[in-house]
């Protein structure tokens, strides 16, 4: 029997891409993240647009175009934006990160690739030409100049992520605050308020969730084993972090929070959490606290996507197979976590 129907010319599986800029604070973890995504098939990085953070901007600029390099991806642009705070001193987070906010791994600058453009003007044009959303790894300083330059094109944004904050975590700045937000808070709370009143959730990737990704010894041995050229890289710029968290909070290995945001713009499945309206404080000893209304006291309307829960193997075996171009088969990582 006949049977009628359009012969379909077999679709190749285009994976269909997610356009982001990441807005960054390089510095070791951020320079973790740029090289995951820069990784995703799934993404297309239009840009990456760095703040004072971790590092001052300028020596931010300089470590995303070391990381670009050592990716052979010098095509994406990288553009400079706040040298300070929106209100307070800058507070730069060397003592983390290492003189060059490097890890001290001290690798050679890259000349060129400069970008006249500020960080702002970028973000607005992108966002308003193409529709592709933003992930944010430091303080939330540049969103907040955008909002105040061009608050249309921050509406017209697909998604803000950010890894900041803290929902039941000690903070890594004070009892309560976590750097991002403690280093601005001011533009966090404006950004946390606009995204509310634009009827959008951040999603809020903080350290309840981010703790939980601990790159250890035998995490990094066998990335080495595996890839000795990505792995003698990743070794050189964490190397100091290792030895930072050992002092700090005798840990051995180092949290890489800004990897996980990444990890979860792509892959839904790896988090989860609750929605919830958060607010930032902006005075006192607990400036940069996030309030996490979770009871919903106040009946305020949500304006985040709180995330509690990670499954640090699947991240893992994401962030390896990404950057390793392995299978998560071919991937023997549990041996290597530590329990947190
Ligand atoms: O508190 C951790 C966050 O602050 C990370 O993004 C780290 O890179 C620093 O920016
Ligand atoms: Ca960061």
């Amino acid at each position: 029997m006949y049977t009628f129907g359009i012969t379909r010319k077999k679709k190749d599986k285009k994976v269909k891409k997610k356009k982001v800029i990441i807005d960054c604070d390089p510095g070791i973890d951020d320079s973790l993240a740029l090289m995951l995504a820069l990784s995703m098939e799934e993404l297309e990085v239009l840009g990456i647009t760095v703040v004072c953070g971790n590092s001052p901007v300028e020596m931010g600029v300089g470590n995303a175009k070391k990381v670009l390099q050592f990716m052979d991806r010098l095509d994406v642009p990288v553009f400079a934006g706040a040298a300070a705070p929106l209100r307070r001193e800058f507070v730069n987070a060397l003592d983390t990160h290492g003189r060059d906010g490097l890890g001290e791994s001290f690798l050679p600058d890259v000349k060129g690739y400069d970008q006249e453009m500020e960080a702002e003007e970028f973000l607005a044009r992108t966002i308003k030409e193409e529709s592709c959303s933003v992930i944010a790894l430091g303080p939330l300083t540049n969103l907040a100049r955008l909002l105040r330059k061009d608050p249309e094109s921050f509406g017209q944004m697909e998604e803000l992520v950010s890894m900041g904050g803290s929902f039941k975590s000690h903070g890594n700045c004070s009892p309560v605050a976590e750097y991002n937000y403690w280093a601005d808070p001011d533009s966090a709370a404006v950004v946390y308020e606009a995204m509310g009143k634009s009827g959008k959730k951040m999603v809020m990737t903080g350290l309840d969730v981010t703790r939980k990704i601990v790159l250890t010894p035998d995490l990094l041995e066998y990335m080495k084993r595996l890839d000795s050229r990505t792995g003698g890289f990743v070794e050189r710029i964490t190397r100091f972090y290792f030895d930072f968290h050992w002092m700090q909070e005798h840990l051995i290995g180092c949290v890489i929070n800004d990897p996980l945001a990444v990890a979860y713009f792509a892959d839904r499945s790896l988090c989860s959490g609750f929605e919830s309206h958060v607010q930032i404080e902006t005075e006192g000893i607990s400036k940069g606290q996030t309030l996490v209304d979770s009871m919903n006291f106040y009946g305020k309307t949500p304006n985040a996507l709180v995330l509690t829960q990670t499954d640090p193997l699947r991240f893992f075996q994401m962030f390896y197979g990404k950057i390793l171009k392995r299978t998560a088969e071919s991937l023997d990582l549990l041996p290597c976590l530590v329990r947190r």
